[in-house]
């Protein structure tokens, strides 16, 4: 793998699972591959779990990590061509990818999508241009319109706990008070379309995600009936992407509820987290046995470890 930009970035995702699994036996087995070896975390947005998890598979391989914070550390990125740099912009992406690139051997960047341009997000402006840029693999840890290494972890979690071959999968939107991007929801539902399951989206109308992404994936606007017999119920917002960026909604009737999971096959309960209680979800699902979002949240570690694995064998 010579980045990690998006799923398909993966070759062969059924053996990737596997090899993420196999990993929990002996994290440190491949301790030796990262050995001199340094990435750096680039953060244009804030964190816990990814930073800590890709921080700790890094340690895990034997690599030396370094983390830049843009929200409150280092200049002001441009990444316009061409435009005469008068502004609060005091770098241009062409000169930071490059430096970064002598210091580093792996770059990995969240940059979240603007919610404002939907042209500009779309073509993943920061993702693209330390791409182009740097010399160096690129991995994504979300960025406007994806965040692969989530749904990677995602599918490791229901790889462990499905109980049948085909597992009814609900991907479910609840209410939120603020915008948030549409990352985390595209991923899982590219990622569901390659797993062996049932798969199902529920949302308010107005709420459809990008079309070049469900395809066909099967919608359902009533939410109860979208819960009958699952048996993973993923739980997320996002905002409008027709009316782009916009909160079109925040109806409590949408929140997860224990009446509603009991609609399902004994279903699990999975969010990526941060999660508002008794906004998204009320406390008596997240603290129920059926929640398996700690797990989920353990498995970002060998989701990006498997995904650091391949690219230092490839650039070994
Ligand atoms: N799920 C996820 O990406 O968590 P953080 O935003 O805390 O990294």
């Amino acid at each position: 793998m010579n980045n990690f930009l998006k799923i398909s970035d993966i070759d062969n995702l059924k053996s990737t699972i596997k090899e993420a699994i196999d990993l929990k036996d002996n994290p440190r087995k491949f301790k030796k591959l990262g050995e001199n070896k340094t990435i750096v975390l680039l953060f244009f947005n804030a964190s816990l779990r990814t930073r800590l998890s890709t921080q700790k598979a890094a340690i895990n391989l034997g690599m030396d990590v370094v983390v830049m914070n843009f929200t409150n550390e280092g200049w002001q990125l441009e990444f316009e061509d061409g435009i005469v740099m008068n502004k609060n912009k005091s770098e241009h992406v062409k000169e930071a990818a490059k430096v970064i690139s002598q210091y580093c051997d792996i770059v990995a960047i969240r940059a979240f999508a603007s919610l404002t341009d939907k042209e500009k997000d779309e073509a993943e402006v920061v993702l693209n241009n330390f791409k182009k840029y740097a010399n160096i693999p690129v991995v994504n840890m979300e960025s406007a319109t994806g965040h692969p290494l989530q749904a990677l972890a995602d599918a490791i979690t229901i790889e462990e706990f499905k109980s049948t071959k085909k597992p009814k999968v609900v991907l479910s939107w609840a209410p939120h008070p603020k915008a948030l991007p549409h990352a985390v929801a595209n991923s899982f539902v590219e990622m569901m379309q390659l797993q062996d399951v049932n798969f199902v989206i529920t949302h308010p109308k107005g709420y459809e995600l990008n079309p070049k992404i469900t395809k066909n994936s099967a919608i359902e606007y009533n939410q109860e009936k979208a819960f009958e017999n699952a048996d993973f119920v993923y739980v997320k917002n996002w905002s409008s992407y027709k009316n782009y960026g916009k909160v079109l909604n925040t109806d409590s009737k949408w929140m997860i509820t224990a009446d509603k999971m009991k609609l399902t096959n004994k279903g699990k309960f999975m969010h990526c987290l941060p999660v508002r209680r008794n906004v998204i979800v009320t406390d008596e699902v997240m603290d129920s046995e059926n929640s398996i979002v700690i797990e989920q949240a353990n498995n970002r570690t060998y989701a990006a470890q498997i995904v650091l694995k391949k690219i230092l064998e490839q650039n070994d």
